[in-house]
């Protein structure tokens, strides 16, 4: 069985990785790896495929930046001549990045079957771009991998089957689970001169807080506050870094001496971080899981969070962007007030072998049944010909 697997921006390397070495040590599904290029600095991309033994990528699309139009419209373009070249069995995706949808899209109308890990999750806030890739997605997926029962139960509600649906646990988890001794071993903390447990971590890259000078501002009054009593590491994200400047936020954060800004870390060094942390301030979705893994309090600058069970049972809190709440919770976290945190159902370090065992039961299910399901590879072929010929 050949399964086009679609990486494009960093979080999507974390749960690919998994995935691909389930796949070969199955011998059953052969997965080609599709970089779509979404993600393509050396910090955002390239290390991670390294440090998480991630093979290269079969193709790289080399889409680049864009606007959300621009970006999509590209990555759907320069994917579909590889999906009719290939001709897989399924498609798979991951996550709720642009690469996510632009590729699930092309492989629908293809008529190839397409497969949704990190399916069902909901912020419902359609004002994020993630919300609205995910909702696309999720309603054109024939199979469908949740990592909580929150997923399960949103995509229920929306109309999808039970029999596509499967709770599997979470690759993200896998790939931390995987790497955890290694990166215990990472000499991050000495080359940033730091303490365990002696420090907090900062990642901010949501449009809707780095790409509104109000809001940015706002975080960094409560910051300013926090890195008087504790250092901040802040790994800055190349969207939030781009902002500075016209926002004047760089002259602030120059007097900050506790905020410590450094480049985008690699997987290895920013697990051991946010490990050691005292605590974690983020508006990422992935960390709000990794630290509930770690048992390390996350506190999410945002007003939602689609990963509920990192609140329900784990170490996360929803503060929002108000400097004050940010102040008042990082406060309850300083004096012990949170209670301990569990760790998910299925979060086990093994959703990857399940999604991969499902797949395979499907897949030979669906050889016995006759007729085949159709793939429109030769009649689409001849359409884009005649297309091309047109125009
Ligand atoms: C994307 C995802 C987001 C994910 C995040 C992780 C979408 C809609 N958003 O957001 O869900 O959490 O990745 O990082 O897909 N840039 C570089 N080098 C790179 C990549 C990006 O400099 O390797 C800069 C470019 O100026 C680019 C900007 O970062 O315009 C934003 O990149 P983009 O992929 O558009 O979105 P992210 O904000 O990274």
């Amino acid at each position: 069985m050949k399964i086009i697997t679609v990486v494009g921006a960093r979080p999507n390397f974390m749960k690919i990785a998994p995935i691909i070495k389930s796949c070969r040590t199955s011998k059953v599904i052969e997965p080609l790896i599709v970089h779509t290029g979404q993600h393509y600095d050396e910090k955002m991309s390239d290390l991670f495929f390294r440090q998480l033994n991630i093979p290269e990528p079969d193709i790289n699309l080399e889409v680049g930046s864009g606007s959300h139009a621009a970006q999509t419209a590209e990555i759907m373009k320069a994917f579909e001549p590889v999906l009719l070249y290939y001709q897989p069995d399924a498609v798979l995706v991951v996550g709720d990045v642009n690469s996510t949808i632009a590729c699930g899209l092309v492989a629908v109308k293809i008529g190839v079957k397409l497969m949704h890990v990190e399916a069902g999750l909901r912020s419902f806030d359609r004002t994020m771009p993630e919300e609205i890739n995910r909702l696309l997605t999720d309603s054109i997926s024939d199979y469908l991998f949740c990592t909580e029962q929150s997923g399960v139960d949103n995509l229920i509600d929306e109309g999808i089957p039970a029999e596509k649906i499967f709770l599997v646990g979470n690759v993200m988890i896998d790939t931390l689970l995987t790497h955890k001794a290694r990166a215990h071993k990472s000499s991050i903390l000495d080359r940033l001169n730091l303490n365990n447990r002696k420090f907090a971590v900062l990642t901010l890259h949501r449009p809707s807080n780095v790409d509104n000078p109000v809001v940015f501002g706002g975080i960094l009054d409560a910051l300013e506050i926090i890195q008087k009593d504790l250092p901040i590491i802040f790994p800055i994200h190349p969207r939030t870094s781009r902002n500075l400047t016209p926002f004047n936020l760089d002259r602030r954060l120059e007097k900050l001496p506790n905020l410590h800004l450094i480049e985008p870390l690699g997987y290895l060094d920013f697990l051991k971080i946010i490990s050691t942390a005292k605590l974690v301030l983020t508006d990422s979705g992935g960390i709000q899981e990794e630290t509930t893994i770690l048992k390390v309090p996350c506190l999410t600058l945002r007003d939602n969070t689609e990963r509920p069970v990192t609140v329900e049972i784990g170490s996360n809190r929803i503060v929002g962007t108000n400097p004050d709440k940010i102040i008042h919770a990082y406060n309850q976290v300083i004096n012990g007030r949170l209670i301990e945190p569990q760790i998910p159902p299925l979060w086990d370090g093994r959703a990857a072998d399940r999604i991969v065992q499902i797949i395979i039961e499907k897949h030979s299910k669906s050889e016995t049944q006759k007729p085949k399901p159709t793939r429109h590879y030769d009649s689409y072929k001849r359409t884009l010909a005649t297309s091309r010929n047109e125009f």
